[in-house]
């Protein structure tokens, strides 16, 4: 996994802190980024364009607490939103609204309003319905909006079923025929729309090149046609899915020969070879920067074949395994190895589902007390966390260099039921 990751005398360290260090501090659950990983994967993302005008637009999905909203806006990126609450994050985190776009098939009336308030880049319309609300809203407030049409290009990305999207049977993006006749009716059907560019995105945890071609095949024809029908494009949005190494033997997807394909393709195929390319990588960009830190508190005893190492992470702070079954690399954070004859260990959290499995068949030789690191964690984890079985959000912490930095307050025993409202009927003292 990532470079940032070392082992330094047996202790597992990122960047220049040793991992148990941060667990003692801080507590566990606790996830901890890398600034310099994070930036690194930002410059690759935007230096892989060369002079070609472009956009990285973070999916902010994969990870949107305010600091690592905060690194790369300051490092000039743009942000991919799928909801108010993420547009509203990124501006308030220091994001240009004019970098922001706005994706999703369920934008209620209120999200319109207030993106178009702040002035963003672009709002990816999913449906025709869409359409006709936004210019709606758009007339209501004296504006134009700017939009794209989420295409489908009905490419196979060969990835986990829950995380396709670019098939016709998923419920994204409008179909070839219907965008083509959007395209064309929309400077007279809704005068307060002004087309923008197009927009797609074929799936999530993509390794292999292949997909993104057939991608390719498919946007740049599209373009090609509109373009005769008289329908110009300032940009094309090629989405996110790059994907990353979870287990040992995966290659990421480099930023550098996804970049470099559209790059190649905008430039020989479409009408206006200098058409800005925006790409919305999630995952790729903070997966590897970030580990979840846990303690084990009991192992326990087996059928026979395999030990339960008890851990006080659970499927409330990493959902992938639990909803996909992904695999993450777990590693022992201090100096161990595992004594012969101990068991595997299936590493579980302790909410009351059969599901709360972290891994299986890990060699770990746990004892309460270790301190375990759960890899390549820095996406859909935290983004994903939930408080099921009352449970407290996990803490986040961010390392650069040799400090590391809280990125929320740790949580207090009131957060679990701050929000609420007691109907204040039973008189005794609370706890
Ligand atoms: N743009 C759009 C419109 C998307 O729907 C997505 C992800 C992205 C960009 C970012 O894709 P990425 O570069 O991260 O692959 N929770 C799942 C992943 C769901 C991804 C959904 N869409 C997981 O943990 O694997």
């Amino acid at each position: 996994p990532a470079s940032t990751l070392i082992r330094r005398e047996g202790t597992l360290t990122m960047e220049r802190v040793p991992l148990p260090q941060i667990a003692h501090t801080y507590g566990t659950p606790c996830y901890a980024y890398s600034r310099a990983q994070i930036e690194r994967q930002y410059r690759r993302w935007d230096s892989a364009f060369g002079d070609h005008p472009h956009l990285v637009c973070y999916a902010l999905k994969a990870n949107a607490t305010a600091g690592v909203i905060e690194l790369l806006a300051a490092q000039g990126s743009g942000f991919d939103a799928v909801s108010i609450g993420e547009v509203i994050r990124a501006v308030r985190a220091g994001g240009d609204p004019k970098r922001i776009c706005f994706s999703g098939v369920g934008k209620s009336r209120q999200e319109m309003r207030i993106a178009l308030a702040l002035g963003i880049r672009c709002f990816n319309a999913e449906s025709p319905a869409e359409l006709a609300r936004l210019n709606a809203v758009a007339g209501e407030m004296g504006k134009t909006a700017p939009v794209s049409l989420r295409i489908i290009p009905d490419v196979d990305a060969h990835t986990h079923a829950n995380i396709t999207t670019g098939l016709r049977t998923n419920k994204f993006g409008i179909a070839l025929e219907e965008a083509f006749e959007l395209y064309r009716r929309i400077p007279t059907d809704f005068p307060n729309l002004e087309i923008e560019g197009l927009s797609c995105h074929i799936g999530s945890q993509i390794l292999s090149i292949e997909p993104f071609e057939r991608t390719c095949d498919v946007v740049l024809g599209f373009v090609r046609r509109l373009h005769e029908a008289g329908v110009t494009l300032r940009h094309i949005d090629f989405g996110g899915g790059a994907g990353v190494p979870y287990r040992k033997g995966e290659k990421e997807l480099s930023p550098e020969e996804v970049v470099s394909l559209f790059v190649r393709r905008v430039r020989a195929e479409a009408p206006d070879p200098d058409t800005e390319i925006i790409v919305e990588p999630g995952r790729s960009m903070i997966a590897e920067a970030g580990v979840l830190l846990t303690t084990v508190e009991y192992v326990k005893k087996g059928p026979g074949t395999f030990d339960f190492c008890i851990v006080d992470a659970a499927m409330t702070d990493l959902i992938r395994p639990a909803l996909y079954g992904a695999w993450h690399e777990i590693v022992q954070t201090g100096p161990k190895t595992p004594r012969p004859g101990s068991l595997p260990v299936t590493v579980v959290g302790p909410v009351c589902e059969s599901s709360d499995k972290l891994g299986e068949g890990r060699m770990l030789d746990p004892e309460e007390g270790d301190v375990l690191a759960i890899l390549t964690a820095g996406a859909y984890g935290a983004s994903m966390a939930s408080t099921f079985n009352s449970r407290r959000l996990p803490m986040e912490v961010l390392v650069d260099g040799s400090t590391v930095t809280p990125l929320r307050r740790s949580a207090v025993l009131e957060d679990i039921t701050e929000p609420e409202i007691p109907l204040g009927m039973v008189k005794h003292p609370p706890v």
